[in-house]
């Protein structure tokens, strides 16, 4: 299917099991509107029902930007009446991030300010390209973040620093989000969607049960207790036992040869 604001590829480049979504407004820094929010929603939607996919690479076109925020010049207009009442960015918020089982990964490749690093928060990790900035300036436009940005960077860089930046509305290099942990690796620019797409490659080739649990495990640990986390990974390990991959990966072990994933 096509869509208006960003572009859908599967099997990208070639790399079996991955889909590049690229945001498509680089006139605008790829500003998040309503637009954006609808196009993505809607292909986060198809790459979780396609059963031939299992790594997704979210990226922004051009060189200056992942996502230079939600779109200013749209909100400008909007009353806080309209923004309570629609629950603006909710489908951002919820659905995206917790109804895509399947691992996706944020290729930050410029700018991620606002919306657009909060966006990118929402993957399940995060590789940025040099020249990459990341911040939460909301406050300097008299609101602040509203699509998990104090939430997510906070657990994501601890409490002194998530609140420095909200505060200050400051920008953060690649190399500072580097040694923070928000991202986990920084390389040239022209190497990032490159990097990224191996990357996904790499985990779209494993088994994709054993790929969805992994994710769902992570994350628990954001969401329970650490007694809570372990049962709830106990019990997933002990279904995974259960499959046909399971059978096939320590078969394959075994004889020294490549596992011929089944999916069951
Ligand atoms: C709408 C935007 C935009 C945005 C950039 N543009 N960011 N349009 N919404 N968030 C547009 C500019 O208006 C301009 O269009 C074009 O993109 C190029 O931007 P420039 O400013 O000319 O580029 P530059 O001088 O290189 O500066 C880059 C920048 C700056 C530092 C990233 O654009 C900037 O500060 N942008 C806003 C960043 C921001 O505040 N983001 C948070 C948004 S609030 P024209 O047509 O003029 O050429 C948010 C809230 C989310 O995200 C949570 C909900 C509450």
């Amino acid at each position: 299917s096509t869509y208006e604001t960003i572009t859908v590829e599967k099997n990208a480049g070639g790399t079996k099991g991955v889909t590049l979504m690229t945001l498509n407004r680089p006139k605008a820094l790829n500003a998040l509107n309503s637009g954006i929010l609808a196009d993505l929603t809607a292909a986060f939607a198809e790459y979780s029902e396609d059963d031939t996919q299992l790594c997704a690479v979210l990226t922004g076109s051009g060189d200056k930007a992942f996502a230079a925020g939600a779109d200013i010049k749209e909100m400008s207009e909007k009353a806080a009446a309209d923004f309570y009442l629609d629950d603006f960015f909710s489908p951002w918020t919820s659905e995206i991030v917790k109804k895509t089982r399947k691992p996706w990964i944020a290729a930050v490749n410029g700018f991620a300010l606002g919306g657009g690093c909060e966006l990118a928060m929402m993957a399940d990790f995060i590789i940025a390209s040099d020249n990459a900035k990341f911040g939460q300036p909301e406050i300097k436009l008299g609101v602040a973040p509203g699509m998990g940005g104090s939430q997510r960077l906070t657990r994501a860089i601890g409490k002194s620093k998530s609140m420095e930046m909200c505060l200050t509305g400051r920008m953060m290099s690649a190399d500072e989000a580097e040694r923070a942990n928000l991202v986990v690796r920084v390389v040239p620019q022209a190497d990032l969607l490159a990097d990224a797409l191996k990357t996904a490659g790499t985990i779209a080739s494993m088994p994709p049960m054993a790929a969805i649990a992994n994710k769902e495990m992570v994350n628990a640990a954001f969401e329970m207790t650490l007694d809570q986390g372990l049962i709830m990974e106990r019990r997933i390990f002990q279904i995974l036992t259960a499959s046909e991959d399971k059978a096939e990966g320590m078969a394959a072990f075994i004889e020294k040869r490549e596992g011929n994933w089944k999916g069951r």
